[in-house]
């Protein structure tokens, strides 16, 4: 067990990535990686659901030195809201600046339709917990506001153009799982405002921004969520979809690193 900086022999990643359900295909465009599972690194989750991995890669990126995590912790796992923090303040202790949470999510807009990728421009916690919840610090009362960072909004919606990948824009719901929405629940989520509902990623731009990174975020759209046009969600459509959208995503990533100017 050890810490991520000092198994990064000389590489120097300024981005990470957490990669969503069956988003793999991403980590596979990492070039030249140091593979590293994270059962060897100190604060790395030992992920549990099939469709993640558990593998941290780091390498190129669209040219750029980026540490892809292939697997996550969701707060549904154990009840810890905080799952993530270990890991996320590994990467900070890394010297990692940015981070781009990508998740696979339902959609509440049949305008948004699965297969779809959307842009994180805002979220609604809606799962009752925060990561920060005990941790005793002045610095835990974080501004929420431009939590998805425009600038890097802005250039991933480039990015997206460059590649013509039609990219939606939306609010994301955090519930907490592991059972799926019911139908009242998503008709409530639609009148409040939201765009996609999901499992994770909330937690995640909490502590992120808690740690002072910059963060930006992807949804893939794998089903309209419960009850809209009769919608019944699946882990298993989840993992298939989310599969199939994994080559948009990791077009759209290549695209954004490549023309990052830092
Ligand atoms: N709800 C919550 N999480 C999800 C969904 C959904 O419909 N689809 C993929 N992840």
């Amino acid at each position: 067990m050890s810490d991520l900086h000092q198994r990064l022999e000389g590489r120097k990643p300024k981005f990470a990535i957490i990669l969503g359900s069956s988003l793999g295909d991403v980590a596979e465009a990492v070039t030249d990686p140091l593979v590293i599972p994270y059962a060897e690194l100190s604060g790395f989750p030992l992920p549990k659901i099939s469709g993640h991995a558990g593998k941290l890669y780091v390498g190129k990126l669209g040219g750029k030195e980026v540490a892809v995590l292939a697997g996550r912790a969701h707060p549904y796992e154990s009840g810890n809201a905080a799952a993530m923090r270990p890991a996320i303040e590994q990467l900070h202790n890394a010297d990692v600046t940015t981070l781009v949470l990508t998740n696979a999510a339902g959609s509440l807009k049949t305008s948004i339709g699965p297969g779809s990728l959307m842009m994180l421009t805002d979220h609604i916690n809606y799962a009752g917990m925060n990561p920060l919840i005990g941790t005793h610090s002045d610095a835990d009362f974080v501004s929420l506001t431009d939590a998805y960072d425009p600038g890097l909004r802005k250039q991933l919606l480039a990015a997206a153009k460059k590649e013509k990948i039609p990219l939606k824009q939306g609010v994301y719901c955090w519930f907490s799982g592991p059972s799926f929405e019911t139908p009242a629940e998503i008709r409530m989520m639609q009148i409040v405002g939201g765009s996609a509902v999901g499992m994770s990623t909330v937690p995640e731009t909490i502590i992120a921004r808690r740690l002072g990174l910059k963060v930006c975020a992807i949804s893939t759209v794998t089903n309209l969520a419960a009850g809209i046009k009769g919608a019944s969600p699946s882990h298993e459509e989840t993992k298939r979809e989310g599969a199939k959208a994994a080559g948009k995503m990791r077009r759209l990533l290549t695209r954004f690193f490549k023309d990052m100017k830092a």
